[in-house]
């Protein structure tokens, strides 16, 4: 009997993750049309080559559960506070801050709304290119003018990199 309700308890927190990930995912990518997916480890791997400086300040345009900047921070000592909409993402990036003992923490709030990109030493982006042609103004019109961008897989439309790695992760000033 125990067995069959710590067995029905079990399965209702698996339903209840499952459907609250897929209610979250539909909802942002109906309001925003851009995914929950992370930057794969592959990719991480090859940004341990970057040469950051320590300690300064990184934005990802937008984080997910945070998966890259706690690999900035871990790699780098790089310091990050950022947002998201995506519940499921939210907490999940809670959770493996907490896990991992991340000191920084993840928001929920759309990013379009914080002005102060300007603040940041290097932007990072994980994005479709059609959305980088979408942020591509406003990012290079923004930040601040020694802003290193890093943008993993995609490329952007009307500026070019000053450094490739691994024809993979572009850099840009
Ligand atoms: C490709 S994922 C980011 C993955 C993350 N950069 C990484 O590399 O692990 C894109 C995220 O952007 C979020 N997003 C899209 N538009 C947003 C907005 N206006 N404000 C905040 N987050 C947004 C989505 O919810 C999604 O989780």
């Amino acid at each position: 009997m125990i067995g069959i309700i710590i067995l029905s308890i079990i399965l209702f927190f698996i339903i209840f993750l499952t459907a609250y990930y897929f209610v979250s995912f539909a909802k942002s990518l109906f309001s925003t049309k851009v995914p929950y997916v992370w930057s794969f480890q592959r990719q991480l791997d090859i940004m341990k080559d970057l040469n950051l400086q320590e300690w300064k300040k990184i934005v990802d345009l937008w984080c997910g559960d945070g998966k890259a900047l706690r690999f900035f921070e871990k790699e780098f000592n790089l310091k990050w506070t950022w947002y998201d909409i995506n519940s499921f993402a939210i907490l999940y990036g809670k959770l493996l801050n907490k896990i991992k003992k991340s000191k920084n923490n993840i928001y929920k709030k759309d990013f379009t709304k914080i002005k102060n990109l300007d603040d940041f030493d290097y932007i990072y982006v994980y994005l479709f290119p059609k959305f980088m042609e979408k942020i591509e103004d406003w990012v290079f019109e923004n930040k601040w003018k020694n802003t290193i961008i890093i943008s993993n897989s995609f490329q952007f439309k009307k500026h070019k990199p000053f450094k490739i790695l691994k024809n993979k992760i572009y850099l840009y000033k």
